[in-house]
């Protein structure tokens, strides 16, 4: 057995956690990222003292990210054999090395690395001067006894893996090297060890072992009130002003101790639960509306600058989220700073994955029971619960954490229990959060019922265990005494995550859901030569292909139409509209309306014809009705629909929340009586000629194969019915049922390859009736139907479509014509859903509205190519170059792809233009839901009808 396969070697002279401080005073924080000299090794057996030839790299960094090794995407399955403690034995090495200053030798000397992945060796001018493994977790050497005044070399041997690597089976890209910050710490003689701070009772309470001189100052920087303690110092706070994620009200502790000043912010802060298993905090009840955070970069890795925690946290707070789980492991220590700073609720969970056990022999299976589970193996007790000690003594003064989490799908045994224990006894009342130990029926080891990915309703094929497990089916369940979080849930995977409102809308109606974490923050990525890459692209021994792409922000962090649907679903206001009577209500916690500016705008086909501005007085949890009658009476009626929209913005001009009601005023009708157009028949087409144009259609294609305007042609390609869409991520299992693929001809309906059937086509006057069929390769038709094309003197078609899908067959994609139109129409306004893409389930940020846009604007870079680009609930869409299309609600896409094209390419840069404007006016699109690890698909949003009438009609606009 290697040293560090050992489970007794989880440290050498590490020091025992203490809560994370930065002394201020001169000379005492020495920040040692930056360039140092590297060394790869393929293996640790052939690491020599004396290394020639060394790299310079930057630290942190991860040397995959550096091009030592192929970076490795795997989530549930181990990277190497499961035969704990044993790691594989050729296990690669990277060397760091740098010198340092040491300018006061009287002091105590530390080295702290916030993060090493695995595990470190640390040398001090060539002794060995400390190990530490856990690689998310702080680790701290008191290096006095090797260091000499003046110049010192550190050296740091990491590995790739040691016997800590078991319990770190994260779904992530498996990094290694000094990831996160390393500094050294220059301290006097008889500093203090740790500080604990407490706000709590009208009074903020610190415990430290030595003496100091504490200044206690408000969130203004007033000073309140000097002490000096031994041991701890406690001062009385008059009318507390509490910390909450809307109002991050700190206060400051300023530690003056042996020369040296340390800074801890601390916030008063009360966590309960409920006699309705509501979540209270500070006397509310408060819904939390999370997310769940990985550090991930697209260059660096695990490694995530400043800025960038920065940028993600204000990203975060853009979006309505007012809570992060630390997913699945702690954050660098600058992270809860700022949640602290910036107001969010953390669930703070520990380094702790076992997930790769459940695949260790063939199969997939929660045999949590078994004794080859570390859970329940006495030798890996310390393990355990050093890391839940670690991460605690760490973030304890954090008043941004609401909840402790002992990790992520581990299974639950006696270990995770001892974790528990400690917890409790620690600081007890503080909330325990373990996934594993609500699934697995432990209830009382953890104070919040978590699950992930529940379906939202209960099921009457359900049994009574079944329907627990789904988010009304707990919460109607009277013997539940928990609250209700789902530590996961919308599975932001790809194009998604739709059906979210539906949890929000629970969450409200009752207190015992006090809310969740979308899975998850940012999609994870390597980019390569400026295309994002995944799992497989690596030549991995195991992977998981894009499973890590599931960010409800992209690699890059822009928005997508999933983010924007989960800031909706989660936006603190909500406003109803009855007759004149506007009504909106406060869904924050702590925060008056009043700091928000509305403005209400009504619109007619698009166009604003009255606004007001408004600032509106209600109080948290109250509603505040306002007589819209005035702005109303501007609108008597319109051609495509009106509206009433409400925009509340904070004071930099931020949308919070929006909202918009249709108003009922009259339609004009379109247009006068038209009278019908005269059609020619020829052995093969129908010519409908007229004032500038001519059409023609094809009897054996039953569709258009030319419409000209002024003799321009508009087609590429005739007209067509179709049902097929480039498979989402989260179609990944319906899919089986709609495609054919190389793997399985057998379980599809083959809408990737259909055949259209024409039996009849005749004309009869200005009609043109078509009855036919759709087939996919080798199956039945799944739709028969009658097409029915009205033809009129301006040049308007008329075009109704009744037809009937196959009993058995599988709910479809999408359904609707398609056709492929010339470059010039590349550009198109639109009256419907937008301007983002929307799709059924997945629209609660769009709106109705009057739009312009162009194919290439169309186009969403999924990491990878899918689906993507839809419009609901259309009125008119109208391309530049006159071809029209009118109707009542249709969708639609416009994009510069092919979708049988898109279903192929597997990375950006596999996608090519296919030289036209590929066009769909659909009767319906599918919904989106989170089914690439969530619940299936609602049957409310699937195309599931079986008879299907479909009206719409289109025309070319006269130059
Ligand atoms: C969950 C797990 C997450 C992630 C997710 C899938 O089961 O806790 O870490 O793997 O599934 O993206
Ligand atoms: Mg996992």
């Amino acid at each position: 057995m290697r040293f560090y396969e050992d489970l007794d070697n989880i440290s050498i002279n590490r020091l025992p956690q203490r809560s994370y401080y930065i002394p201020e005073n001169e000379g005492a924080y020495t920040l040692l990222n930056g360039r140092w000299r590297f060394h790869y090794f393929d293996s640790e057996t052939d690491v020599t003292d004396s290394i020639s030839g060394w790299d310079e790299i930057s630290v942190p960094s991860c040397w995959q990210t550096l091009g030592y090794e192929d970076p490795n995407y795997t989530n549930v399955n181990y990277p190497y054999p499961v035969d704990p403690p044993f790691v594989p034995d050729r296990n690669p090495a990277g060397i760091y090395e740098r010198e340092f200053d040491v300018e006061n030798a009287g002091n105590q000397t530390y080295i702290v690395f916030e993060g090493v992945s695995s595990c470190v060796f640390l040398y001090i001018n060539g002794e060995f001067a400390g190990y530490s493994q856990g690689s998310h977790l702080q680790a701290e050497f008191d290096v006095t006894p090797f260091v000499k005044k003046g110049v010192n070399t550190l050296r740091a041997k990491v590995l790739k893996w040691c016997s800590g690597s078991y319990l770190e089976d994260q779904d992530f890209f498996r990094f290694n090297g000094i990831f996160r910050d390393v500094y050294m710490l220059s301290r006097p003689q008889g500093h203090l060890t740790d500080i604990e701070v407490l706000a709590e009772k009208c009074a903020i309470t610190a415990k430290f072992s030595g003496s100091a001189n504490v200044t206690l100052c408000d969130g203004e920087g007033r000073v309140l009130e000097t002490k000096t303690g031994q041991n701890g110092v406690s001062f009385a706070v008059a009318n507390p002003v509490f910390w909450n994620a809307e109002k991050p009200y700190l206060y400051t502790l300023k530690f003056e101790s042996a020369g040296e000043v340390i800074t801890i912010k601390t916030g008063f802060k009360t966590v309960e639960i409920g006699p309705d298993c509501a979540l209270i905090i500070n006397g509310v009840p408060v819904k939390l509306k999370g997310v769940n955070h990985h550090d991930t970069d697209p260059y660096t890795g695990w490694y995530q600058t400043d800025e960038a925690i920065l940028n993600d946290l204000l990203l975060m707070k853009s979006l309505n989220i007012n809570t992060v789980r630390t997913s699945h492991y702690p954050p660098p220590p600058k992270f809860l700073n700022l949640c602290d700073e910036l107001g969010l609720y953390v669930v703070l969970e520990t380094d702790l994955e076992t997930h790769g056990f459940v695949t260790r022999v063939c199969g997939y299976g929660y045999d949590n029971d078994n004794s080859d589970w570390p859970g329940n193996k006495k030798e890996w007790t310390k393990s355990y619960v050093e890391r839940m000690e670690r991460a605690f003594e760490r973030d304890k003064n954090h008043p941004s954490i609401i909840m402790w989490s002992t990790g992520n799908e581990s299974g639950h045994g006696p270990n995770h229990y001892e974790m528990v224990k400690w917890l409790r006894a620690r600081r007890p009342g503080a909330l325990v959060h373990c996934e594993d130990a609500s699934r697995l029926g432990y209830l009382d080891h953890a104070d919040v019922y978590s699950i992930m990915y529940p379906e939202v309703y209960k099921n009457e094929a359900y049994s009574k265990e079944q329907n627990n497990r789904t988010v009304e089916g707990y919460l109607t369940n009277p013997e539940n005494k928990q609250p209700l979080f789902l530590c996961e849930f919308a599975h932001a995977m790809g194009n998604g995550p739709g059906t979210v409102l539906e949890y929000m809308d629970f969450c409200y109606r009752y207190p015992a859901f006090i809310g969740g974490c979308v899975w998850e923050w940012a999609d994870h990525t390597v980019v390569i030569d400026g295309v994002p890459k995944y799992g497989g692209d690596f030549c991995e021994g195991t992977h998981d292909h894009n499973f890590c792409c599931d960010g409800m922000v992209t690699h890059d962090r822009r928005l997508k139409a999933g983010s924007k649907e989960i800031k909706a679903a989660y936006q603190n206001i909500s406003a109803s509209l009855n007759g004149t009577d506007f009504t909106v209500t406060n869904l924050y916690d702590f925060t008056n309306l009043s700091e928000f500016s509305l403005k209400l705008s009504v619109m007619a086909d698009g166009e604003t014809v009255a606004e007001g501005d408004y600032t509106l007085d209600v109080q948290p949890k109250e509603s505040r009705e306002l007589n819209v009658a005035a702005l109303m009476e501007n609108v008597t009626g319109c051609r495509l629909g009106a509206y009433l929209n409400a925009s509340f913005t904070d004071k930099n001009g931020h949308e919070v929340a929006f909202v918009q009601h249709e108003l009922s005023v009259p339609k004009q009708s379109r247009e006068a009586p038209r009278s019908a157009l005269a059609l020619t028949e020829t052995e093969k087409t129908i010519i409908a000629r007229g004032d500038g144009f001519v059409y023609e259609f094809s009897k054996l294609l039953g569709g258009f194969v030319s419409i000209k305007r002024n003799g321009k042609e508009q087609l590429v390609s005739p007209t067509k019915l179709s049902v097929w869409r480039a498979p989402t991520d989260n179609d990944r299992h319906i899919r089986k049922k709609w495609e054919w693929s190389d793997s399985d001809n057998q379980s599809g309906e083959n809408f990737n390859k259909v055949f259209s059937k024409v039996y009849d086509c005749r004309t009869d006057n200005n009609v043109i009736t078509v009855t036919g069929s759709l087939a996919g390769i080798s199956r039945k038709p799944f739709f028969r139907y009658t097409a029915v094309y009205t033809f009129f003197i301006d040049g308007t078609v008329d075009v109704s479509l009744s037809g009937s899908v196959r009993e058995d067959c599988v709910w479809l994609p999408r359904l609707g014509f398609e056709f492929k139109t010339i470059l010039e129409n590349s550009r198109f306004s639109y009256f419907g859903m937008g301007p983002d893409e929307n799709y059924a389930d997945m629209r609660a940020f769009a709106r109705m509205g009057l739009f312009h846009s162009a194919a290439a604007d169309e186009y969403v870079n999924y990491v990878k190519p899918q689906e993507h680009g839809n419009h609901t609930n259309t009125k008119e869409l109208a391309f530049n170059n006159g071809l029209t299309f009118t109707g009542d609600g249709f969708e639609f896409n416009v994009s510069e792809f092919d979708a049988l094209d898109l279903s192929q390419a597997g990375h950006i840069d596999e996608l090519c233009k296919n030289g036209a404007v590929n066009v769909r006016i659909d009767y319906k699109v599918s919904g989106i839901g989170s089914n690439s690890c969530g619940p299936a698909l609602l049957e409310r949003y699937r195309l599931k009808e079986k008879q299907i009438e479909f009206a719409f009609s289109f025309g070319l606009t006269k130059e």
